[in-house]
């Protein structure tokens, strides 16, 4: 069938656009509009807070929120909010965080808190005369530039940090760049930054133009190609750590402490030399990392293009975690960089958000950047746990049986049933069916 383009979709009521995607995509049928309509809340306001999250809104799109306990963080215990559609997350989170209870818990340091932004400009005149003009001149005027802007950011710790020039002539053609740092105290600080670069964009037009040492020519050559903040932030970084005596590492699949130290840290060495292993291996971490970042009602996008690229940073993609067993202990750690807010964006509107954050005491981004640490290191352990002893599916299709059933109709008594009946077996895809099928004569 061929769809026509429609114009003004953005300003049709939601009845509008809903019948305009029934006409138009599915054939009218009115089992989709009850679909979207079971998903509204019945409290009209709290409808529209969600409706006005974003644009084009339809409906709500729920995801399981679930809750993992016993997480001893630096001596305070916490149950970490999960927002997370996969199956066996929040189980693996929460046998990791009893794991480490009774051997000291999860300890962290905040390594830095520096976020980055810059101006990306094209200027065709001599690197030399222009860090001349940077270094007398513009560097003093960008600072005045926002002050206004930087105003209460000062009062809360926070501001610009440093701005350099840097010269990026030999990569591209008359390119250079107004690098900053920012701190930004208890909010991620997307706005504030990008309104400071926004301004260093227009002040460095203004001086350009005013510069007397450079022609005119080379004043009519600038470009201000894009000012706009970095989700690299390789200095706004925390480590999570754990550790123990290798006599103290007793798993229940049955392996020795010494062989499951060995195995663990084998298995985290092959993720920090093999890109294949480290792409999974971090996916892992961030499992545990996202589920908190949503349930805070962070941005998971900016935290995974960070870890992803902090996992690169050496120009080959290796795990994010670490692992020793020299002198008998076991210790494993990540450093992960996460620029994350407690303040603004969501974290004020959405009554989940609060709740998450209430329920971790209302942390500084400092300790949510301790906990989202702790989260991801406790994931991996998780599944490197299961990888080392059992394999993941044991406990994964476990987990997944239920989502089978579901999707199978399955009767609560049929539920109960079917996990008895997998108790002491691995579950497969096949042999519920099979035995679904069985039960019902089918
Ligand atoms: C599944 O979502 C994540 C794992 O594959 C991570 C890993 O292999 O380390 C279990």
């Amino acid at each position: 069938m061929n769809h026509t383009p429609v114009e003004g979709f953005s300003k049709l009521s939601k009845q509008e656009k809903i019948d305009w995607l029934l006409q138009e995509y599915l054939e009218n049928n009115q089992d989709f509009k009850k679909v979207l309509e079971q998903y509204y809340n019945e409290d009209a306001d709290l409808q529209k807070l969600h409706d006005e999250f974003s644009e084009n809104t339809i409906s709500n799109f729920y995801m399981p929120y679930g809750i993992a306990p016993n997480f001893l963080i630096d001596g305070k215990l916490l149950a970490l909010p999960m927002a997370v559609e996969e199956s066996s997350v929040v189980a693996a989170a929460s046998k990791s965080a009893k794991f480490w209870l009774n051997k000291g818990g999860f300890k962290t340091t905040i390594i830095n808190t520096e976020k980055l932004g810059h101006t990306h400009f094209i200027l065709n005149v001599e690197p030399h005369k222009v860090l001349h003009f940077f270094n007398f001149k513009l560097k003093k005027k960008l600072l005045e530039a926002t002050e206004a802007i930087t105003k209460n950011m000062r009062n809360r710790g926070g501001g610009i940090l440093n701005i350099k020039l840097i010269d990026k002539t030999a990569d591209l053609e008359n390119y250079f760049q107004l690098k900053a740092s920012f701190g930004t105290a208890d909010s991620m600080g997307a706005n504030f930054i990008n309104s400071c670069l926004e301004q260093f964009g227009k002040t460095l037009k203004e001086e350009v133009s005013k510069e007397e040492s450079f022609t005119e020519e080379e004043k009519n050559s600038l470009q201000i190609v894009m000012n706009i903040l970095s989700n690299f932030t390789p200095n706004c970084i925390v480590r999570a750590e754990v550790s123990c005596k290798i006599e103290d590492l007793k798993d229940d699949s049955g392996i020795s402490n010494e062989d499951f130290a060995w195995k663990f840290k084998q298995a985290v060495t092959i993720a920090e030399i093999e890109p294949y292993r480290a792409t999974t291996h971090n996916k892992g971490v961030m499992n545990g990392v996202d589920a908190v970042v949503i349930a805070t009602g962070n941005d998971f996008r900016a935290t995974e293009a960070c870890a992803h690229a902090y996992a690169a940073k050496s120009g080959k993609y290796k795990s994010l975690t670490h692992c020793t067993t020299d002198n008998e202990i076991f210790r494993f750690w990540i450093d992960l960089p996460i620029s994350v807010g407690v303040v603004g964006g969501l974290t004020n509107l959405h009554p989940l958000v609060k709740f998450s954050l209430s329920l971790l005491g209302k942390p500084s981004a400092q300790e949510l950047m301790s906990i989202l640490a702790v989260s991801g290191l406790a994931q991996n352990f998780a599944a490197l746990r299961s990888l080392i002893t059992t394999g993941i599916q044991k406990g994964h299709m476990k987990m997944h049986l239920l989502n089978i059933l579901n999707q199978l109709g399955a009767t609560e008594d049929e539920k109960k049933y079917f996990v008895n009946y997998f108790k002491d077996k691995t579950v497969s895809h096949h042999e519920v069916i099979d035995e679904f099928n069985k039960m019902r004569n089918l």
